[in-house]
């Protein structure tokens, strides 16, 4: 009887230790990341960083939710929205104030059919050519927004868009700037927990497996 006290605590320990681990590692927002390796990028090149917009990840995040499905054998996005559901679709979802929709001067999209880490995604799914690196190269932006979603079984979106207008004054969200509440997948420039599929799948699978141990202990 002590002994199976004792191992269950042990378990118990280990469990807990195990999903600070796991969630320590994943913890903050990957689309943030993506945002960081951004600037990152930019400054080595000695170019302005860019401002993080939420509205604008949202509406990336959006773009992407929308075209969940089309991603094809190299990891290219086959959807290209127009630009009316833009202003009708996705800044109504998003809760980005309508007047404030700004000018989006450039778009990066792709997909991988697992989830890769923000520095594998920015190299190996992203900017993987030369149209692409200039086009995160471009001196003419100002702002930047990163979306990502995807489920458990892939693929996963990510998406980046692009906008030069006056820092802080377009795609603005209303609510007090917390718009409406995404549902799926993740968007940078905001402190908002973001539920990409990959750490709450670990998360489930670490506390399935120590419920089914603990019961056979
Ligand atoms: C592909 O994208 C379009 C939007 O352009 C969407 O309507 C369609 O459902 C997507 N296809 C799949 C298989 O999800
Ligand atoms: C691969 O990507 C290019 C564009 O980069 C596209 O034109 C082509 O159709 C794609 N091929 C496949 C098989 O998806
Ligand atoms: C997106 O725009 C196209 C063309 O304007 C339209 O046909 C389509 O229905 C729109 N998508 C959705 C989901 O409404
Ligand atoms: C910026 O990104 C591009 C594309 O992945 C890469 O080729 C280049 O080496 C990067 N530059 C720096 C300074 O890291
Ligand atoms: C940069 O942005 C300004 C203002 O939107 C525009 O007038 C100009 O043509 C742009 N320059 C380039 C090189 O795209
Ligand atoms: C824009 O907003 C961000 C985040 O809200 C803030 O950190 C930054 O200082 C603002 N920039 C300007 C120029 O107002």
């Amino acid at each position: 009887m002590m002994e199976s006290i004792s191992c269950c605590k042990w378990f118990l320990i280990l469990h807990l230790l195990f999903s600070a681990v796991v969630s320590a590692k994943h913890h903050g927002n990957p689309a943030n990341e993506l945002v960081n390796i951004i600037n990152q990028n930019r400054t080595l090149a000695k170019l302005p960083q860019l401002n993080d917009n939420a509205g604008l990840s949202c509406i990336a995040l959006q773009y992407i939710e929308h075209c969940q499905g089309n991603c094809t054998s190299n990891n290219t996005l086959k959807c290209k929205p127009s630009e009316n559901n833009f202003t009708e679709i996705f800044a109504p979802n998003c809760g980005v104030e309508l007047p404030t929709f700004g000018t989006i001067t450039g778009r990066i999209v792709g997909c991988q059919s697992k989830y890769v880490e923000p520095l594998e995604a920015f190299s190996r799914v992203l900017v993987r050519d030369h149209k692409t690196l200039s086009v995160l190269r471009d001196k003419n932006h100002s702002e930047v927004g990163v979306g990502l979603i995807g489920n458990h079984h892939g693929p996963y979106f990510w998406c980046v868009l692009f906008s030069n207008d006056r820092i802080n004054s377009t795609f603005v969200l209303d609510n007090g700037g917390k718009g409406i509440k995404q549902r799926k997948g993740c968007y940078s420039g905001a402190n908002i927990d973001c539920n990409e599929g990959k750490r709450t799948k670990i998360f489930f699978l670490v506390s399935i497996f120590s419920v089914i141990f603990t019961i056979f202990i």
